[in-house]
């Protein structure tokens, strides 16, 4: 019987790998403070996403909606990169064919120094117009409850995918380019619930990568993945992705 690989094993394939695609959820912004949302502490404890987070609850009160992002972007805007992120700069840095893929939208990869990266599921700091489509960037704290746009004064709504809504089509194929294409995909803090996010640790198996999980708890895809590592995204990535090891 194998021993399972150590950090130090997963660590070494890394620095050999040509390829590496990385997902993240989530619990790699819980360690710079930003709630999860199935977490304990986790935003969908107290709120129930169909009347927040989707097209509906927008037609029917964008008002509610809105106050319910203008306190996320407040809490946010406090909020700065942690260790995990930044070591997922120079692992971008190093590796010859790099792509991340996140489901947050917090920005805070962007604001680390990411730039090879999907945001799947939109950013919190840019909105787009309900009328024209126009997306921009709005880092305003608080923003105007029911903000217009610049050129045709519609409904601004934030530039997020709600429940119930598509992943835009550059996303997907970049991410499905990137799953199919690594040699290593590095799951970090994902409940791994949510799809089509849910499904790329298969995907990347079925393409013949070596697939690792990094998480707080257990999760759906902890048996179908290489290795599973239980800690903290700030404590274990890194020690698993930067040439020191150790950032203190
Ligand atoms: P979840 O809140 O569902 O899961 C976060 C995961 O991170 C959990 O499995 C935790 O155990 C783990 N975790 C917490 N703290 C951690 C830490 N310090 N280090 C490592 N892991 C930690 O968040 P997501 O999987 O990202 O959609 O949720 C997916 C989507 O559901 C989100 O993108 C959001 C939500 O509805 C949109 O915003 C559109």
């Amino acid at each position: 019987m194998g021993h399972k690989p150590t950090i130090t094993d997963i660590k070494e394939r890394i620095t050999q790998a040509r390829s590496v695609t990385v997902l993240t959820g989530a619990g790699i912004s819980a360690d710079s403070g930003v709630p999860t949302f199935r977490g304990a502490d986790g935003l969908w404890k107290n709120f129930r996403p169909e009347e927040l987070a989707s097209p509906d609850a927008f037609e029917r009160d964008p008002r509610l909606v809105w106050e319910w992002y203008d306190w996320r972007r407040e809490l946010l805007s406090t909020k700065t990169p942690n260790a995990a992120h930044e070591a997922l700069v120079e692992l971008e840095k190093r590796i010859a064919d790099f792509w991340l893929i996140t489901q947050n939208v917090d920005g805070l990869h962007r604001t680390a120094g990411s730039t090879q990266v999907s945001e799947i599921h939109g950013n919190i700091w840019k909105v787009r117009c309900t009328n024209c489509g126009m997306v921009e960037s709005n880092h305003d704290v608080p923003i105007d409850i029911l903000p217009s746009c610049t050129s045709c004064q519609g409904l601004l709504r934030p530039h997020i995918v709600w429940f119930g809504e598509s992943l835009a089509r550059e996303d997907l194929d970049a991410s499905f380019s990137a799953l199919q294409n690594c040699e290593l995909l590095l799951i970090i803090g994902t409940s791994g619930v949510v799809y089509p996010a849910a499904s790329f640790a298969p995907i990347a198996k079925e393409h013949g990568a070596f697939v690792v999980e990094l998480n707080l708890d257990p999760t759906p895809n902890s048996d179908l993945v290489d290795v599973s590592f239980q800690g903290r995204a700030r404590d274990i990535v890194p020690l698993l992705v930067t040439s020191s090891g150790n950032r203190g």
